[in-house]
């Protein structure tokens, strides 16, 4: 995997509380479907910042405040589905893949960096989505196909990886661990998607305070395994601002035009 970092100029500090601030969030989640923010050390200013741009959806592993925190809680984390809440890799993935609507928005916050690896790893869906459109365009018509893949337990939801809604836009949902499952139809074409996902990922290194915020149903994110004890908030919901369904696809022939961004930042 390319060690490419994110764009991390015009970071969202947390002392921007001004409509300004929050209205060019807003704005860089319309264009870029991702925006990153500093400043957020403490509890109370992740909760404020997420208040701002997201009503908050609770989650099974939320405290009452609906901040769920993610470290490492030992072996239950080794059940399917709570890998999040483990020191390992996570492959890339779409939160809350299993229930029909996940959450739009999703803010992850650092609070204390891992001793050593708990790297982020951010996927662009409409960059994977223009690879292989221009590399493999037949796993692409299959990767579309309706009701070809299953996200969870009994309880789970079909769906298929990219969902095509009908003003052209796209929508992407994904999960790459023991409760995702795909028709042969899919499966044979996962190679090429975890090409195009290898190809385009952006590996992010994020200190105390640092964050990201992305639309759920464009990027996926991931982790590599980590020591230490890595804290971080992460906050579930939905959009206060309205957003179009999904991403719009690059046009044909603009396929290649992802540039990676060589500045490596710590937001
Ligand atoms: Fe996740």
């Amino acid at each position: 995997m390319p060690a490419l970092s994110l764009t991390l100029s015009g970071t969202h500090h947390a002392d921007d509380t001004s409509p300004g601030g929050t209205r060019a969030v807003v704005d860089r989640l319309r264009t870029d479907g991702i925006a990153t923010v500093g400043g957020l050390d403490s509890r109370t200013k992740v909760l404020a910042f997420a208040g701002q741009v997201m009503t908050l959806v609770p989650h099974r592993d939320s405290d009452a405040d609906g901040l769920t925190t993610i470290q490492d809680i030992g072996r239950r984390s080794l059940r399917p589905g709570l890998g999040g809440l483990g020191a390992g890799e996570l492959p890339a993935h779409t939160e809350r893949s299993s229930v029909p609507w996940p959450p739009r928005l999703m803010l992850l916050v650092c609070q204390r960096p891992a001793d050593r690896g708990g790297e982020v790893l951010l996927t662009d869906g409409r960059a994977v989505h223009a690879h292989l459109a221009e590399h493999a365009p037949e796993a692409l018509e299959a990767l579309a196909l309706a009701g070809t893949a299953f996200y969870g337990d009994g309880g789970g939801h079909t769906a298929q990886i990219f969902t095509r809604h009908p003003d052209g836009r796209i929508s992407v949902r994904l999960r790459q661990d023991a409760l995702a499952q795909f028709s042969p139809l899919v499966r044979r074409h996962l190679p090429d998607l975890t090409r195009a996902i290898g190809t385009v990922q952006r590996r992010v290194l994020l200190g105390a305070g640092q964050g990201y915020l992305i639309d759920n149903h464009r990027w996926l994110h991931a982790r590599t395994a980590f020591t230490g004890r890595r804290v971080c908030l992460r906050a579930l919901g939905a959009s206060r601002a309205p957003l179009p369904a999904g991403f719009a696809p690059r046009p044909p022939g603009q396929t290649g035009a992802e540039r990676p961004d060589r500045e490596r930042g710590t937001c």
